[in-house]
């Protein structure tokens, strides 16, 4: 493996700021399309195919045909998050650049890295040991809506006796992972208005309502302090990890104290104090605010009362908890907690259902041998706080859906600085190369199970 050449071809990749969620980078997500494209070529695909019109094109490819072997389809995302604050990545996010091991660069692992490691195991294989799909979107950071209408145009695009996604971490170093779900997303806006136009804040404040006080009280209403979220009905479906899974999490290599100190550097942890804070991250949904909009925010000051504010918000949600019900659950009670000299409207920007795999085919068992073989150690089932919007739809045709990952939990997703170890770069190669003569070699009898 020729390092020197592979890193200098994934800076390429990384270097096309392809940030799915701001207009204007449309043109560099449409370049890092075509990065896959030409690499998907590389590795023979005969017919590399742009899909879907409107925004970021998904990339679909389908490999050199092996009579009598099993259909692999990899997916994956080259769209980022947007770098900022851009002032606090010590080397600027487009510019990926080494230091102590580990390549520092906006997706170097948030996906690119990872697609990176999936398309170059296949390039180290002689030849090709399964039937390879491909399908590579470019909004999964903007919810995915491009993959679902082409999925449900044409649901035969997930066809396949196995779904692989190298989208996520090790549990912890050493510990290489298998998730069991992710959590769902409801993302919306929330906001308030409160007069017509913003108002002196001497001749009207103490009579006039403010807009940023009522949608901060708000806030406090559907989310109270000991993090319990107010929503109506909001708890209903949700269900606790057995027994058996909760003792299985026990015995991660998770400190609490070490979540605290290492990886949050705050002061203190929150939420529901009652479940362990893998439960509060792995097996309860969440309400977050992301950002606040409204008023003046400039430099200096300015003596106002502002008419509108609005916030960003989302709501992670976990099995059993449905989207369209969530959505109408929160629209419910910001109307009832809203005074009745306001008006509040709320505005659904995108969602996803969590999604929930069962660990039944011996394609799991395939995986945990190849990363035994090459790491020493087999993956292990764990649970995912974050979300991939169409993980539920890749499953759907009812092949196994295998979410894992080269990444580590100290890898800053979606953060300045964001990094991937090479080390875990070099190793998951390996491993995934391991992984796809191990599923070529599978008897077709023991593939169509589960
Ligand atoms: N790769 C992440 C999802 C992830 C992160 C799963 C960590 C498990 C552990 C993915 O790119 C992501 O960030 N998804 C978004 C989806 C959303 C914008 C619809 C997320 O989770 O916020
Ligand atoms: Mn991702
Ligand atoms: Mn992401």
């Amino acid at each position: 493996m020729d390092r020197d050449r592979l890193l200098g071809e994934l800076n390429e990749f990384l270097r096309i700021p392809s940030v799915s969620t701001l207009p204007a980078h449309n043109t560099d997500c449409r370049r890092a399309a075509e990065w896959v494209g030409a690499e998907l070529q590389r590795l023979g695909c005969s017919d590399v195919q742009y899909l879907g019109s409107e925004t970021h094109p998904v990339v679909w490819g389908k490999g050199p045909a092996v009579p009598d072997a099993p259909t692999l389809l990899i997916y994956g995302h080259y769209d980022v998050q947007p770098p900022d604050p851009l002032a606090e990545w010590v080397t600027p996010p487009f510019e990926p650049t080494v230091r102590d091991g580990k390549l520092y660069a906006r997706g170097a692992a948030d996906d690119k890295g990872q697609v990176f490691c999936l398309l170059k195991a296949i390039a180290a294989l002689p030849k090709a040991p399964v039937n390879f799909r491909f399908l590579i979107e470019g909004e999964e950071e903007y919810g995915s809506k491009v993959l679902f209408d082409l999925l449900k145009r044409e649901p035969e695009r997930v066809r396949a006796d196995v779904v692989l996604v190298a989208d996520m971490s090790y549990v912890a170093p050493d510990w290489p992972a298998v998730y069991t779900t992710l959590r769902g997303l409801a993302y919306a806006e929330i906001t308030v208005r409160t007069s017509k136009t913003d108002l002196h804040s001497g001749e009207y404040g103490g009579a006039a309502p403010n807009a940023h006080e009522e949608l901060c009280r708000l806030l406090g209403r559907l989310k109270s302090e000991d993090g319990k979220i107010n929503i109506p009905g909001f708890y209903g479906p949700v269900q606790r990890p057995s027994k058996a899974e909760l003792a299985a999490w026990k015995k991660l290599p998770f400190k609490e104290k070490d979540f605290l100190t290492k990886r949050v550097q705050g002061k203190g942890l929150v939420g529901l104090k009652k479940y362990s804070v893998l439960e509060r991250l792995w097996a309860l949904p969440t309400f977050e605010i992301h950002g606040i909009l409204g008023g003046f925010t400039g430099e200096g000051a300015k003596t106002v009362i502002p008419a509108q504010a609005t916030a960003k918000v989302s709501m992670r949600l976990v099995p059993n908890q449905k989207l369209a019900t969530v959505e109408k659950q929160l629209a419910a009670a910001v109307k009832r907690f809203a005074p009745k000299h306001i008006t509040a409207t709320v505005r659904f920007l995108h969602g996803a259902g969590p999604a929930q795999i069962k660990l039944n085919s011996p394609a799991f068992d395939l995986l945990a041998k190849a990363f035994k073989e090459v790491t020493g150690r087999g993956s292990i089932p764990a649970r995912a706080g974050g979300s991939i919007p169409v993980v539920p739809a890749l499953a759907s045709a009812g092949a196994p859906v295998i979410l894992t990952g080269i990444g580590l939990p100290d890898d800053r997703l979606h953060a300045p600085n964001e990094k991937l170890d090479l080390k875990q770069l070099w190793d998951g190669i390996e491993v995934f190369k391991r992984f796809y003569e191990l599923l070529g070699s599978l008897e077709s009898g023991v593939r169509s199970r589960g």
